[in-house]
C-alpha cells in the first residue's frame, strides 16, 4: 500500500536529515549554546523517545525500551536551562537508542492495520505526527547551530540559494479582496489539532506586501532611528527594546556605514534583497508602524496563502501541487532565505510572493483555539500554549520541511524571541 511506503520513505528521510545535523564533535553535541535551546544530544534522543512513545508503545503495544528515559526527554519535566545537567544519553548511546526504536517502529508499520477505525491511525496520522515532530526539531537544531557563535559552521550539504537574475521589481503591495473563506483544515490528514476545525471567517479587503520585508528595507528603518523613537513601539515592545538593548536584528554587526551578518559562523555582508530574519515580534510591529502599516492577522495571511482564483481553498498559495525547488525555499536545501522575487512560480494568483518558505512570518494574532477546537491526540502539543502570551507565525522558513508546513499550519512563539528563522511582511487597511 502506497501510504505505508510513503511513511517508510519519510521516516528514513527525516532521520538522514537529523543525523546530518549532528555531524559535530561529541563536546559540541553535549554543549548548551544558549539557555533558549537544548544541547543537540537532548533533541536527538528526544525525537527517538517521542517516536517510541507514540509508535512503538502507543500504536504498536511494545514494551518500553528503558522507562527511565521518559522523564529525561519530557520537555515539560525539565526546562531547557536544566537539560545539560541531566544524565542524558551520550551521542553514541543516543544513536543506538534511535536505531533500536526505529527497528521496532518499522516492524509496527509493516503489521499495523491502518484502517482499524482508530483516529490515531486514520491516514497514518500518528506516523505523520512523529515525522513532523522530528522535522520540527531539525529546524530547532539548525537554530541551535546558528547560535554556535565560536566554531560554528554551516550544516553539511546545504548551499546558498542561487542569485536571481534581476531584482524583484513588481508592485510592493497587492490588494486582497475581502472574502468569507474556510480557515483551517478538516481534510488535510496530517494537520494538527490547532488547525482544526475548518470554520468560516470573513476578512475585509486589505493590502498585503507582495514580498517579505527585506534586509535593505529594515536597514532603512534602523538608519532612520527606528529603535530610538518611542512612537513606533507598543508599550510592551518599548519596555523590551530598552531592557534588552535592542538596536538591530540579532546576528547583525556594524561594518563602517553598512552591516555584516553572522550566519553559521561566517560573517558576510548584508544582502539588501534578502528577507530580514531574526527579528522579534516587537521589532516587526515597530517596523510596520514606522512604515505606516501593520502586521497582518493570521486570517488575512491564510486567506492570501490559500484562496485560489476560483475561490477554492488550496493547500498552497500556488494551488495543490507539492512544493518543489521552483515554488519555495524549504527543507534546508539552502542555508538562508532567498532574495525576494526568487520564486515567481510560488506566488499566489494575485502576485503575493514567498508566503511559504524563506522566513516564518509574524502575524498580529495571539495563539488561540479555533471555535470547536478539540485537543488531539495530546494537550501538550497545542492546548497548553493557547493564550495571549504567544504570537502566531505562518508559512515556514528555509529550514522548515515541506511536510511540516502548509497554508493552514500555525507556529507560535513569545513576542521577544529572535533565535527562530522569523521575519515578516506588512499589511494595510484599504482607505
Ligand atoms: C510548534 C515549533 C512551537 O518546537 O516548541 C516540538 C513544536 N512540539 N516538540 C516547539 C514541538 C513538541 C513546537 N512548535
Ligand atoms: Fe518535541
Amino acid at each position: 500500500m502506497a501510504l505505508r511506503e510513503d511513511v517508510a520513505t519519510e521516516l528514513d528521510a527525516v532521520r538522514a536529515r537529523t543525523l546530518d545535523l549532528v555531524d559535530l564533535t561529541e563536546e559540541e553535541q553535549r554543549r548548551q549554546y544558549s539557555p533558549l535551546m537544548s544541547p543537540l544530544v537532548w533533541d536527538l534522543a528526544h525525537v527517538g523517545n517521542y517516536e517510541e512513545l507514540w509508535l512503538a508503545r502507543e500504536v504498536g503495544g511494545r514494551p518500553a525500551i528503558d522507562s527511565t528515559l521518559d522523564p529525561l526527554y519530557d520537555a515539560f519535566r525539565h526546562p531547557r536551562p536544566d537539560r545539560p545537567a541531566l544524565p542524558l544519553l551520550g551521542p553514541a548511546e543516543a544513536r543506538s537508542y534511535l536505531a533500536e526504536v526505529r527497528g521496532r517502529v518499522l516492524d509496527v508499520l509493516e503489521t499495523v492495520d491502518l484502517d482499524n477505525g482508530m483516529p490515531l491511525l486514520d491516514g497514518a496520522f500518528a506516523f505523520g505526527m512523529v515525522i513532523q515532530h522530528e522535522h520540527q526539531h531539525d529546524e530547532t537544531m539548525l537554530a541551535t547551530r546558528q547560535l554556535m557563535l565560536d566554531g560554528g559552521r554551516p550544516p553539511s550539504g546545504v548551499t546558498a540559494p542561487p542569485r536571481i537574475e534581476a531584482p524583484y521589481d513588481g508592485p510592493s503591495e497587492v490588494l486582497i479582496p475581502g472574502a468569507t473563506f474556510s480557515m483551517g483544515s478538516d481534510l488535510e490528514v496530517w494537520a494538527y489539532d490547532n488547525e482544526r476545525p475548518a470554520h468560516e471567517v470573513t476578512v475585509a479587503p486589505f493590502h498585503l506586501d507582495a514580498v517579505p520585508v527585506t534586509c535593505g528595507a529594515y536597514a532603512t528603518f534602523v538608519a532612520d532611528g527606528g529603535y530610538d523613537q518611542r512612537r513606533w513601539w507598543s508599550d510592551a515592545g518599548w519596555a523590551w527594546r530598552v531592557e534588552a538593548g535592542l538596536g538591530h536584528p540579532e546576528f547583525w554587526e556594524r561594518d563602517g556605514d553598512g552591516w555584516t551578518v553572522l550566519r553559521f559562523g561566517l560573517r558576510t555582508p548584508l544582502a539588501p534583497d534578502e528577507p530580514v530574519a531574526h527579528v522579534c515580534w516587537y521589532e516587526a510591529d515597530a517596523y510596520a508602524r514606522w512604515a505606516g502599516k501593520r502586521l497582518p492577522t493570521e486570517a488575512e495571511w491564510e486567506l492570501a496563502a490559500s484562496w485560489g482564483p476560483d475561490g477554492r481553498k488550496c493547500r498552497w498559495p500556488w494551488g495543490d501541487a507539492r512544493p518543489d525547488g521552483t515554488r519555495a525555499n524549504l527543507g534546508s536545501r539552502h542555508d538562508r532565505p532567498a532574495p525576494v522575487g526568487s520564486y515567481p512560480a510560488g506566488a499566489n494568483h494575485l502576485g503575493v510572493h514567498q508566503l511559504i518558505g524563506d522566513v516564518w512570518e509574524w502575524t498580529s494574532s495571539d495563539f488561540t483555539p479555533y471555535p470547536g477546537f478539540r485537543s488531539f491526540p495530546y494537550r501538550e502539543y497545542s492546548e497548553v500554549f493557547f493564550g495571549p502570551e504567544f504570537k502566531v507565525l505562518r508559512g515556514g522558513s528555509w529550514a522548515t520541511s515541506p511536510l511540516a508546513v502548509r497554508s493552514t499550519f500555525r507556529n507560535w512563539d513569545y513576542p521577544i524571541r529572535r533565535q527562530i528563522f522569523a521575519g515578516f511582511r506588512c499589511a494595510r487597511d484599504v482607505d
